[in-house]
């Protein structure tokens, strides 16, 4: 079933989505080569705390950090640790911020130093992808039409979109009907409703679409051992298109 949301409950989304937004902002600053991925979870725990808000992501399904921090070829679940990012990585950083009981998720890939020209296309082709997606998110619209419109701007591009995760309905919980595909066929499965929030989140790889799960039961990574980056907004479908609640 999906669940419509009230204009009191998209209210607190919308304020657990600035609080994530300026949380990137400030993660953006920080990221150069030497920092490590658990230092920047912990300032993003000790952020949300500041700004009343808490990490949804810690203790969920017993995952054990505030944020996912996957680095180059990880597409996602990647745990935050005590080793230095270095000059030319990418690492996409994913959190899910409650507020009052409202949810809000975001992920974005960030440059480390200075990175390769395939990998800022990589970067410029998935972040462009989502805003693909999130166009065609409109009342009458079809879910299908979201994927495909990601779907069919990528792979021109030479790129590929991971199958084996999605986007997803979100609030009161984080993961809730519908599942969002970053491909599919034009026309296909549920309608756009006034009122629904959901997230858009492709990950594109440069290589092979297909993932493998480490043995840590979590974090996911490219067959090939090629790049994935993943942008990832929530929005809320309404009269006036898709409002973005996680805009930076
Ligand atoms: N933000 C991720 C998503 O989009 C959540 C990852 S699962 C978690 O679904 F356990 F790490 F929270
Ligand atoms: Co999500």
């Amino acid at each position: 079933m999906v669940n419509l949301k009230s204009e009191r409950e998209i209210k607190l989304m919308q304020q657990a989505g600035v609080i994530l937004a300026s949380c990137h902002k400030e993660i953006a600053k920080l990221i150069k080569p030497g920092i490590t991925t658990l230092e920047i979870d912990t300032f993003v725990e000790g952020f949300l705390q500041e700004n009343g808000a808490t990490p949804e992501q810690k203790g969920y399904k017993g995952y054990e950090y505030a944020t996912c921090a996957s680095v180059n070829d990880e597409i996602c679940h990647g745990f935050p640790r005590n080793q230095s990012l270095k000059d030319g990585d990418i690492v996409t950083i994913d959190m899910v911020v409650n507020y009052k009981g409202g949810l809000a998720d975001s992920a974005w890939t960030y440059p480390v130093g200075d990175i390769s020209s395939s990998a800022k296309k990589l970067l410029e082709v998935t972040e462009k992808s989502l805003y693909k997606g999130i166009e065609q998110a409109l009342i009458g619209n079809r879910l299908g039409d979201i994927g495909h419109a990601i779907q069919t701007y990528v792979e021109p591009e030479g790129f590929s979109v991971v199958r084996d995760f999605t986007g997803h309905g979100i609030g009161p919980t984080l993961h809730e009907e519908p599942q969002i595909l970053h491909f599919g066929a034009p026309g296909r499965g549920l309608r756009l409703k006034e009122g629904m929030v959901i997230t858009i989140e492709p990950m594109i790889n440069q290589g092979a679409w297909g993932s493998k799960l480490d043995a840590n039961g979590w974090t996911a990574r490219t067959v090939d051992g090629k790049l994935s980056a993943q942008y990832e907004h929530t929005l809320v479908i309404t009269k006036n298109g898709p409002v973005i609640l996680t805009q930076q």
